[in-house]
């Protein structure tokens, strides 16, 4: 590697490196993306540098949708996570969304804590509900790294069932009987994801209150 470059232009190399190492396994890779998309999944993680979607799933360009902020959230006032979703499940058709959260995520361990930070403090003001929420078992856990290990489990679970909560979610799940959501914890010290089991496709758990009639044009 030249190390005389900047390091913007380490990226630009490498892209070319990349490309040709495509290539030269498959020479019709990039002729076959440009024509579709048909991703399986829809990823909903964190922005977090070093919790990347297709790398730490090995999966290759084409296999993943991808929607990322900090803290893997599922706001539903979000219009960028709410189109993101409805592409992929309405027009993309993927069979399977997974929310994964990451031990040590920086925004869930902010919402423990009472610190100011910014206007992020707003964003993560979702995550201490979720911290109200499961207070009593989350005071019960003593060890500090346990406590906040079970708090980033329970804020994918959350955003699990918030998915479900969208009409978006549920109108697929009427229709076509999926898709299936998912709730992963990646652990940035080994490498290795968890699947929480907490994997839904039908508002049958759900309370009632947050289930919308059947929709009658359908
Ligand atoms: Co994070």
């Amino acid at each position: 590697m030249d190390n005389s470059l900047k390091s913007y232009e380490r990226l630009l190399q490498q892209n070319k490196a990349w490309v040709e190492q495509m290539n030269s396994e498959d020479k019709f890779f990039f002729k076959k993306l440009s024509e579709a998309q048909k991703p399986e999944f829809l990823w909903i993680g964190c922005s977090d540098s070093r919790v990347p979607a297709n790398q730490i799933t090995g999966t290759i360009p084409g296999e993943v949708f991808v929607h990322r902020n900090i803290a893997n959230m599922v706001v539903h006032t979000d219009m960028s996570m709410l189109s993101v979703l409805d592409y992929a499940v309405n027009v993309l058709e993927v069979k399977h969304v997974v929310v994964c959260g990451h031990y040590g995520c920086g925004g869930v361990l902010a919402a423990m804590a009472n610190k100011q930070i910014g206007l992020i403090d707003n964003w993560i003001r979702h995550i201490k509900d979720v911290y109200r929420m499961h207070q009593d078992e989350l005071e019960r856990i003593s060890d500090i790294k346990a406590r906040q290990d079970r708090f980033i489990e329970l804020n994918v679970i959350e955003q699990v069932y918030d998915l479900g909560k969208t009409s978006i979610i549920q109108n697929a799940w009427q229709k076509r009987g999926g898709p299936i959501v998912h709730g992963w914890v990646y652990d940035i010290g080994n490498g290795l994801i968890k699947d929480l089991k907490v994997s839904m496709n039908s508002d049958e758990d759900m309370p009632d209150v947050y289930k919308f009639e059947k929709n009658p044009l359908d």
